[in-house]
């Protein structure tokens, strides 16, 4: 069987968490690939709201066992507070539903003080990053320093772990930025995290897929962040620190390319981020302070207000390009109910010349953008659950995304619950 992807196409913050529940039924196995606990992943149904962290998105569902692949790191200490989170559903076997993959990475202590020393040492060129440790802990993966979730089985992994600890201290002084912090208390902390971690399944998880797909199981990929945040693609040094398109789902789990099938895009029917960097179609006047509140922008894991603009096709066309989507999936077309006009940004002028590709380079000193406009709706879209139900205009934009980035959009999400769900 063909393993499909679900991956965001924009700055993060799409809304792949909610469609990965609501596809769930048709999946054996939700695996999730990249990524850590910077993700915050959210679901809302039954009038209750649900952010994950780590744990894949199907964990809601009984058929489905959720997988967290050798590309995630994994923050002990943030995992358990999401297992405690899950404690409220009762019935859910959290225990027996989720499998760990022995090659993910842990995110120690100090790479969460790493991550808060680099970005204070940055000033005013700091990502934004969500201080979790993300970046540190992946240095320490491509630098071969790093303590894997396997070496937890491992006689010495302590021995590991403090010879780890005392070299980040010392990375830690050299900064200039100083940090306070209570190591005593962070590791406690950490230690009695690392018992409930070890309380799940570890395993081989390239083999357990590859016998899945050999015994005919239907498998879900599902990415974390967006396409712009990949640390190749994205607009670099503004990104993440692990690969969120496409190939990120082989290397994160030990997929073949060639055994991919479906790749779902999500994308917003306008654009977000969060943290620093690039983002040309931003907006700072009244219209993107509409779709801030009225699309209750703030991100799931810091509470930061997420910057927001008009939607990006030159950014889009990208994204949809280097991942191979197959198929989109557009979130959040209740947000522009009410908006006279729309904008959408089709091309940019770069350095002079107009260009549809998307540069090496896109700082607002060299990209200016071009926006074709369209009529907007009134409707309120939020009680619909027929494609047949939806507006003209609304269809003409649909219609018009779809030419440009010749791929069918087959889901319209008109709201944050699972059943606010419209597929075409
Ligand atoms: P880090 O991954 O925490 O180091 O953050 C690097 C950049 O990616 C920052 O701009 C973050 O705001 C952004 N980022 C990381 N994870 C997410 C996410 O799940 N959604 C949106 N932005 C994210």
């Amino acid at each position: 069987m063909a393993v499909d992807l679900l991956l965001g196409l924009q700055w993060g913050d799409e809304g792949k968490g909610k469609i990965v529940d609501v596809l769930t039924k048709d999946y054996d196995i939700i695996a999730r690939f990249q990524g850590g606990p910077n993700a915050g992943h959210t679901l809302e149904f039954d009038g209750i709201k649900h952010v994950l962290h780590t744990i894949p998105s199907g964990i809601f569902h009984d058929n489905a066992m959720n997988i967290i692949g050798n590309g995630v790191v994994i923050d002990p200490v943030i995992f358990r507070r999401e297992l405690q989170n899950l404690d409220k559903f009762e019935g859910l076997d959290y225990v027996s539903k989720i499998l760990i993959s022995r090659k993910a990475h842990l995110i120690l202590p100090t790479h969460r003080l790493l991550d808060a020393a680099s970005e204070a040492s940055k000033g005013k060129a700091k990502i934004g990053s969500t201080l979790k440790g993300i970046g540190p802990t992946y240095m320490d993966k491509t630098g071969r320093n790093g303590i894997r979730v396997g070496d937890l089985e491992l006689a010495d992994w302590k021995d590991r772990y403090t010879s780890l600890r005392d070299k980040h201290i010392s990375m830690i002084d050299f900064y200039d930025a100083k940090i306070e912090y209570n190591l005593q208390e962070l590791e406690a902390e950490f230690f009695d995290a690392i018992k409930v971690l070890k309380k799940l399944k570890f395993i081989d998880s390239e083999e357990y897929l590859h016998q899945a797909q050999k015994s005919g199981k239907t498998i879900l990929a599902e990415g974390a962040q967006g396409s712009l945040l990949d640390i190749d693609f994205g607009t670099y040094p503004y990104v993440t620190s692990s690969n969120t398109t496409a190939a990120g789902a082989c290397t994160g789990l030990g997929i073949a390319p060639n055994k991919i099938g479906e790749v779902f895009g999500i994308f917003k029917a306008y654009t977000t981020r969060v943290g620093s960097g690039p983002f040309p179609t931003e907006l700072f006047d009244a219209d993107g302070e509409t779709m801030g509140r009225v699309g209750n922008e703030f991100g799931a894991t810091t509470g930061r207000p997420r910057r927001c603009g008009w939607l990006d096709l030159v950014a889009l066309r990208y994204a949809v390009q280097v991942n191979g989507v197959t198929q989109l999936m557009m979130m959040k077309g209740d947000v522009l109910s009410g908006f006279d006009t729309l904008k959408v940004c089709t091309s940019y002028k770069y350095k002079g010349k107009t260009i549809e590709h998307f540069p090496y380079n896109i700082e607002p000193e060299n990209v200016e953008v071009v926006y074709k406009e369209m009529k907007g709706w009134k409707e309120d879209l939020t009680g619909m659950t027929e494609a047949s139900q939806l507006p003209k205009a609304l269809n003409e934009y649909i219609d018009f995304l779809e030419k440009e980035l010749e791929t069918p959009i087959k889901i319209v999400s008109v709201g944050p619950d699972r059943t606010q769900t419209i597929l075409r």
